[in-house]
């Protein structure tokens, strides 16, 4: 068996995960008092209770609504931070974090305090656990092209310090196309680009964030498995996986941890990484991501070998890579 002192020591690279997917129902309450923001809960223990979803929607209509507590600069500061030394636990040294700006901007806040709000908790991080970061702003796929645009517009003056772009929220029905124009201009500002596909979504939406929006990696990504000539490609080209065992499951998107494919994915020869997606929400920090492949046949090698995979899927230079693989 595979120890938990094992799993935990491992140097890892986390490159899913939501910041506001990080949000413990302790500091929603602590929040929502500080600011004085109405949620419909009485008590944490409700807001766990809350935490049973039968598919994607229906986790992220309660994760937008727990995000309208956020308001203040040093919210998201203690947000990042409050995530940093949790992870750092589990053995993370390196996230490369998503952030929604539009489900901050759309309530009235500024983009920029949300981000320089970021930036502080990095800092401190930075400071206090060595920990490195690169922050991907992510467009909501459920809004529109439009929208998108704008958002990328309000994130002009920051773009020396944003890392990349992805795409998030309602996959089916929200296809890649939508936004390969977004995605476009984004690569045009020399930004490199990441999307959820093949969550709840079909191969094809796959094959065209490779194809429309000219992803580095691809989110879940886990319907790889159902299109072998998608399986065949994904191989060849070594393209990532950021996958998310507890997600998949809390979500529905397997049944049960025995029905993951991440360990099919992985000895097949895909490039395969394990991250917490909303550890918040779906049970569990990275570490117990890995614990739940171990209870389904993962050895200790294959541990090392996905967390050594986080830091060639990463956009960490090729010293800092050496100097933790
Ligand atoms: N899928 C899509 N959108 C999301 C997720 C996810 O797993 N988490 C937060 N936003
Ligand atoms: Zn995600």
């Amino acid at each position: 068996p595979v120890s938990v002192e094992y799993i935990n020591k491992l140097p890892k690279a986390e490159l899913h995960l939501h910041i506001e997917g990080s949000l413990e129902p302790e500091f929603m309450f602590e929040l929502a008092q500080r600011n004085n923001v109405k949620i419909p809960y009485n008590s944490v223990e409700e807001v766990r209770a809350a935490y049973k979803f039968h598919n994607l929607q229906s986790f992220l209509d309660i994760y937008y609504a727990g995000a309208s507590v956020l308001l203040k600069r040093e919210d998201f500061a203690e947000l990042l931070l409050h995530y940093a030394r949790r992870a750092h636990q589990d053995g993370v040294v390196h996230a490369e974090f998503f952030f929604d700006p539009q489900t901050h901007t759309d309530r009235g806040l500024p983009f920029e305090l949300v981000f320089e709000g970021l930036r502080d908790g990095m800092a401190i991080a930075n400071k206090e656990l060595g920990m490195t970061f690169k922050i991907i702003l992510s467009f909501l796929r459920h809004l529109s092209e439009e929208a998108a645009f704008a958002t990328l517009e309000a994130a002009k003056p920051f773009l020396d310090r944003i890392d990349g772009v992805g795409l998030d929220s309602s996959e089916l029905g929200n296809p890649p196309e939508k936004f390969a124009r977004v995605f476009a201009a984004a690569k045009e500002l020399g930004l490199p680009r990441v999307a959820h596909a093949g969550e709840e979504g079909p191969p094809a939406y796959i094959w065209d964030s490779l194809k429309l929006l000219d992803v580095c990696r691809v989110d879940h990504g886990v319907a790889t498995s159902k299109d072998p000539e998608l399986y065949e490609h994904i191989i060849k080209t070594q393209m990532p996986l950021t996958t998310c065992p507890c997600s998949n499951v809390s979500l529905r998107v397997f049944n049960d941890f025995k029905d993951l494919n991440v360990i099919e994915l992985l000895r097949a020869g895909v490039c395969v990484t394990i991250n917490s997606d909303d550890p918040a929400y779906f049970g569990g920090y990275i570490s117990k991501n890995f614990e739940v492949l171990e209870a389904v046949g993962m050895t200790a090698e294959e541990a090392a070998k996905m967390a050594k995979n986080s830091f060639t899927a990463s956009w960490l230079d090729e010293e800092s890579k050496a100097r933790w693989s």
